[in-house]
């Protein structure tokens, strides 16, 4: 089951950013502090996402916003899933729900920013087979040698 995420998946929603490799463990309070502003009620058309399993426990989660001073474009922020179920759909069934909650929300464009390091090899392909197109490299923008790789794919009515 996918579902909007609250304040109570925050705990369980860090342990997957960690334990999917997206953060390494050192940076996670950056990221708790961010999500503290994203899961408060007044971030409108900010949204964490979690599928969760019939028992109860989190397997993968999203955030997608919109991008300020555009019309419909949003960004795919965050995406990551337990590394046990990696390669099983959780992730593909996430950025459906994502696409499919942006196409009533109006919007148009999601673009999805990612690492050009080889250990990302396979998060580019996930974006390529759900026909993402790579528009952009913004070279050493990470670190000296990882650049900033930036898919987009505009959303159907
Ligand atoms: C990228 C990610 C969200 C994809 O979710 P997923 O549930 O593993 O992917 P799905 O099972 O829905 O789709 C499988 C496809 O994703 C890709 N994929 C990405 N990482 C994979 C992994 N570790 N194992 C298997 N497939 C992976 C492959 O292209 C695969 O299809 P293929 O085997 O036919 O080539 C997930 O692997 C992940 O959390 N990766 C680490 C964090 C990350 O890179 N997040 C994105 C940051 S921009």
């Amino acid at each position: 089951m996918i579902r909007h995420a609250s304040v109570a998946d925050k705990a369980a929603i860090l342990d997957i950013a960690v334990d999917s490799g997206l953060f390494p463990a050192e940076h996670v309070g950056e990221l708790s502090e961010m999500m503290d502003a994203q899961l408060g009620a007044t971030s409108e058309g900010h949204h964490w996402i979690v599928q969760e399993s019939e028992r109860g426990t989190l397997q993968g989660a999203a955030y997608y916003a919109p991008e300020a001073l555009t019309d419909g474009t949003f960004n795919l922020y965050f995406i990551a899933v337990r590394e046990i179920l990696k390669g099983k759909g959780v992730g593909s069934a996430l950025l459906h729900y994502v696409e499919h909650q942006l196409k009533q929300e109006q919007g148009r464009v999601l673009i999805i920013e990612t690492s050009s390091l080889d250990n990302y090899n396979l998060t580019r392909r996930f974006y390529l087979k759900h026909e993402y197109t790579e528009v952009a490299r913004i070279p050493e923008f990470f670190s000296a040698g990882e650049d900033k790789v930036v898919f987009w794919r505009k959303l159907k009515a």
